[in-house]
């Protein structure tokens, strides 16, 4: 009788200790989700747009040397294709006004000579009207002075060109994808993937970058046939990003393997006090 309470009582202590344990473990599983709903904020994606990011003004501002487009690109020597057009078109005259107002300046990206003879351009350019001649010139400046750092900021991102602001016809955008693939500086359409390959002249007011293929916009000669012709496939080339990994996975299975074990004891405990 004696030695049967004294089990009894045993198992008492036994089951009063073991949900003290529980109660403790419990409020201790409630601090870790409490840390890990707290991490530093992750660091937004680059979104801002270009327009959007302050001029490079200068903090003691001297007088900024006008620079002669003309010369420029004429003394960069491979580029008289583009110069032709830039002066039928009168293009040029419109960009030296653009050049002139030196706190905003001007970019320019000049197809080489060889640009002009890459397919799909030498095709596409051949049936070119006079009018679509303008929108095709605008397409390759920017109306703003983009050092070359500058625009290596500028990535993944749709950004607006000379055409943008030049072009009355509605709905037209003009737009052009710069990109960054790993140091090398591209300017993507559906039509051309143009790269810069030299740097002719870059000092405020005036960027004047070398490409390696005439800028296409699909404002003037639509979408490529989708069938293929060298075209980029855009949205299939693309790797799917990586989900990150799920880190509350291992803490959920912990939760549920205590709670388990908790019942069980519960269970045994029970057991005990009915049947002492
Ligand atoms: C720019 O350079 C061209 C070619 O050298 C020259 O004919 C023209 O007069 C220059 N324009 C100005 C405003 O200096
Ligand atoms: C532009 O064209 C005109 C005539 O067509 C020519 O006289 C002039 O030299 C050209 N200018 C340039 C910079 O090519
Ligand atoms: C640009 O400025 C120069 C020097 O003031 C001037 O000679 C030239 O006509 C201007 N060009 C345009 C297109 O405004
Ligand atoms: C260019 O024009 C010719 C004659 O009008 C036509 O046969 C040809 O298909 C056109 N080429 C392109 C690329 O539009
Ligand atoms: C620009 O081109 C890159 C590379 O092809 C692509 O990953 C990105 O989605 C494009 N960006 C836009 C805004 O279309
Ligand atoms: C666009 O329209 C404005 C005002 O009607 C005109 O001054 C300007 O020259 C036009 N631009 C072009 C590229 O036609
Ligand atoms: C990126 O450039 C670095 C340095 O030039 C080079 O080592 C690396 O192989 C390049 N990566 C790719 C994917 O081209
Ligand atoms: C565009 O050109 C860059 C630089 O040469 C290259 O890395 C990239 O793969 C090209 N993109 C496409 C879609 O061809
Ligand atoms: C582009 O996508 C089409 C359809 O998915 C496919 O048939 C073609 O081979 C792809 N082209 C490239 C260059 O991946
Ligand atoms: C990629 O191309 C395949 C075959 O044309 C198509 O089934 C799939 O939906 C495309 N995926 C995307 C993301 O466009």
């Amino acid at each position: 009788m004696a030695g049967m309470l004294s089990t009894f009582s045993l198992l008492y202590l036994n089951c009063i200790i073991f949900t003290t344990l529980l109660c403790l473990q419990k409020s201790m599983a409630q601090v870790p989700p409490t840390a890990i709903l707290a991490p530093p904020p992750s660091p937004s994606q680059f979104s801002a747009p270009p327009t959007s990011s302050p001029p490079p003004l200068p903090p003691a501002p001297p007088a900024i040397a006008l620079c002669n487009l003309t010369q420029i690109i004429r003394d960069a020597g491979r580029f008289s294709t583009f110069l032709q057009l830039l002066n039928e078109t009168r293009a040029l005259d419109k960009f030296q006004a653009q050049a002139n107002r030196t706190d905003v300046g001007i970019t320019v990206f000049v197809p080489t000579d060889d640009a002009f003879t890459l397919e799909p351009a030498a095709t596409l350019l051949k049936n070119l009207t006079a009018e679509q001649k303008v929108p095709l010139a605008y397409f390759h400046a920017l109306t703003k002075w983009f050092s070359l750092s500058e625009l290596q900021n500028v990535n993944n991102m749709m950004i607006s060109t000379f055409a943008t602001y030049n072009d009355n016809t509605s709905g037209k955008k003009y737009s052009v994808n710069v990109t960054n693939f790993n140091g090398t500086l591209s300017m993507q359409t559906a039509w051309s993937n143009a790269s810069i390959t030299s740097t002719p002249y870059n000092a405020q007011p005036c960027s004047i970058y070398s490409v390696n293929q005439v800028l296409l916009s699909v404002d003037i000669f639509g979408m490529p046939p989708s069938a293929g012709g060298g075209s980029v496939n855009s949205t299939n080339s693309t790797a799917p990003r990586p989900s990150p990994p799920s880190p509350p996975s291992s803490g959920t299975a912990k939760t549920l393997y205590s709670a388990v074990a908790a019942s069980i004891m519960v269970l045994i405990c029970s057991f005990e006090l009915l049947v002492f």
